[in-house]
């Protein structure tokens, strides 16, 4: 029996010398000391040995099992040591490094435009109304004096959703909306997106568009010109000169298609207005009085103006920009620089 627990006592020593694993170490620990465990086992037949033999392998037995269980303990403290310091090493930084930034997030260009245009006009006097994006064909063309057949259709091909529902085409029909709503007067400015079939360097397929319109008695032409100018001053902070051409829109009589001077070239030329000095950025007029009548205003009485201002040639003009497409890319170098 004294070489029994001799050489389990060596092997188990020379088993811990080998182990590099926790779990491992628990197992082989259940193993030998365990309550079914090899020295277990051992000290069992104890009962089977002459008594005055007993007593001096009970005591051996007991010894090399105290000895063997702080073996253990001693393996398995090492074992949890090195895995912890394993576990700061993988873990640690170095404090000396820059920290993390985290990306800010900002308005889009655009957007930021067209809020600095809605101030310009709220310091104007004019409210801020809204409209849907997806419109009947009766606000976008019918109340503006575009029947089913009218030629002038087909200077605004959209997407349509059926023959009645279409991504609007301009921020027009929320002159009929808002007439509808309010009794005169009315000054309203309502910016937002809208859907052509166009595409080129000054033209996109979606675009954005800020209307006005004031209807009131007695306003006039001169009020037209007077707030554009006013707004060209406010917002280009310099006196740039503007240019009212004669144009047509069915809503609109006397109509006007409104050029700016280039901001670029301050007027001498430059690839950006095609070497023309000016730049389109608006469409104008008097309220055609028939549209009062698809709102029951009394035509008699009131008179007003609208005009469209193309919210991408403003940011273009403004920040320098040649391509309309750069604001659609989605290219944060391009976003960045805002
Ligand atoms: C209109 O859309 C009229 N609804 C404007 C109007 C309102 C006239 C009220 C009278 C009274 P027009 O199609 O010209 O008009 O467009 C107005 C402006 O939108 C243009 O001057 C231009 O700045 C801009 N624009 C037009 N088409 C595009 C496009 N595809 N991409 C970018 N900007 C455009």
């Amino acid at each position: 029996m004294k070489e029994q627990l001799n050489s389990l006592r060596s092997s188990t020593i020379d088993l811990l010398n080998q182990i590099t694993d926790i779990k491992v170490l628990v197992d082989s620990r259940s193993r030998i000391l365990g309550r079914k465990g090899d020295l277990t086992a051992i000290l069992r037949g104890l009962k089977d040995l002459p008594i005055d033999e007993r007593s001096t392998f009970g005591q051996l037995a007991n010894q090399i099992k105290a000895e063997l269980e702080a073996e253990f303990d001693l393996k398995e403290t090492r074992l949890r040591e090195e895995l912890e310091h394993s576990q700061i090493m993988r873990e640690s930084f170095d404090v000396t490094l820059p920290g993390r930034r985290f990306p800010l997030g900002r308005s889009h260009i655009l957007n930021r435009v067209t809020q600095e245009l809605v101030d310009v006009f709220a310091g104007l006097g004019f409210q801020l109304a809204e409209g849907p994006e997806v419109e009947i064909d009766y606000y976008n063309f019918e109340a503006l004096n575009m029947p089913k057949d009218h030629p002038a259709r087909d200077m605004q091909d959209t997407f349509y959703f059926s023959d009645n529902l279409l991504l609007r085409t301009h921020t027009s029909p929320v002159q009929i909306r808002t007439m509808e709503k309010c009794r005169p007067p009315v000054r309203i400015v309502c910016p937002g997106k809208v859907y052509r079939r166009d595409a080129d360097v000054t033209h996109s397929p979606m675009f954005m568009q800020i209307e006005g319109l004031w209807v009131d008695k007695d306003v006039s032409f001169a009020d037209l010109k007077g707030i554009l100018y006013a707004f060209t001053r406010e917002y280009f902070g310099e006196k740039l000169g503007l240019r009212f051409r004669p144009s047509f829109f069915p809503f609109t009589e006397p109509s006007a298609e409104v050029d700016i001077q280039c901001v670029m070239c301050g007027g001498s030329g430059c690839r950006t207005c095609s070497f023309t000095g000016w730049l389109e950025i608006l469409g104008a007029g008097m309220i055609d009085p028939t549209l009062y009548g698809f709102v029951n205003y009394d035509s008699e009485i009131q008179s007003g103006f609208a005009f469209g201002l193309g919210i991408e040639r403003v940011a273009m003009l403004k920040y320098g920009i040649p391509d309309i497409r750069l604001f659609y890319e989605n290219d944060v170098r391009f976003l960045n620089q805002f």
